[in-house]
């Protein structure tokens, strides 16, 4: 068909090359991310504490905060309202049981990771890494699981033993670090 219609060949090569021109270039979406940017989201808090960011806070530095930013849900002293006890509940037995923090969560790291990405639940993020770190201490110290006047930082947090640390079963324990 071409043969009989040069000016139709013509235009398609034009159509094809300049296809071609066009999808050999990026589609010039977004923009670069600066690595400040990335580290703003970057906030995964692994279980042995990699990832925890620099800062401390007190129970009682948590205490007032919890007042102010969470009891309307967790309730008065963190012993559960509208939303989860955050503060006592039975060593879990079974899968209908109560999975409270103390009762079920691994590792004391995790509370930080989770309060800090989702909590308060109307405005997460809204945090500071201070008032992370104290109303960690106060969950943790209300569950009797630190002193009341343990401070939780990079350091300390990670070392708090979580009492059901070992009542999970590791599916692949040649692939835990
Ligand atoms: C507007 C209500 C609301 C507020 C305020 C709020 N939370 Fe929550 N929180 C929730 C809900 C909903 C969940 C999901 C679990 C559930 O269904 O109770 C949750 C879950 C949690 C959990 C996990 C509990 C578990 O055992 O799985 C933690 C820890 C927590 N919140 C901490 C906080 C802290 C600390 C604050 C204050 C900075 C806060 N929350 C403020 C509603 C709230």
């Amino acid at each position: 068909m071409f043969t009989r219609n040069p000016a139709g060949l013509a235009a398609l090569l034009t159509f094809v090359l300049s296809a071609a021109m066009v999808f050999a270039q990026a589609p010039n979406l977004g923009k670069p991310v600066s690595p400040a940017e990335i580290a703003a989201w970057d906030i995964n808090v692994l279980p042995d504490g990699s990832g925890l960011p620099p800062g401390s806070g007190t129970p009682a530095d948590g205490a007032r905060i919890y007042t102010a930013k969470c009891s309307a849900c967790h309730g008065p002293e963190g012993k559960g309202g509208p939303s989860a006890r955050l503060v006592g509940g039975e060593p879990v037995k079974n899968m209908s049981s109560e999975k409270t923090i103390a009762g079920f969560w691994p590792y004391s790291t995790t509370l930080f990771d989770y309060i800090r990405r989702a909590m308060p639940w109307q405005q997460p993020r809204s945090l500071t890494n201070e008032e992370v770190y104290a109303l960690t201490a106060y969950i943790l110290s209300q569950n009797q699981l630190i002193g009341e006047r343990d401070a939780m930082n990079a350091q300390t947090l990670p070392k708090v033993r979580m009492p059901n640390r070992d009542g999970f079963i590791v599916r692949f324990p040649d692939r835990t670090p």
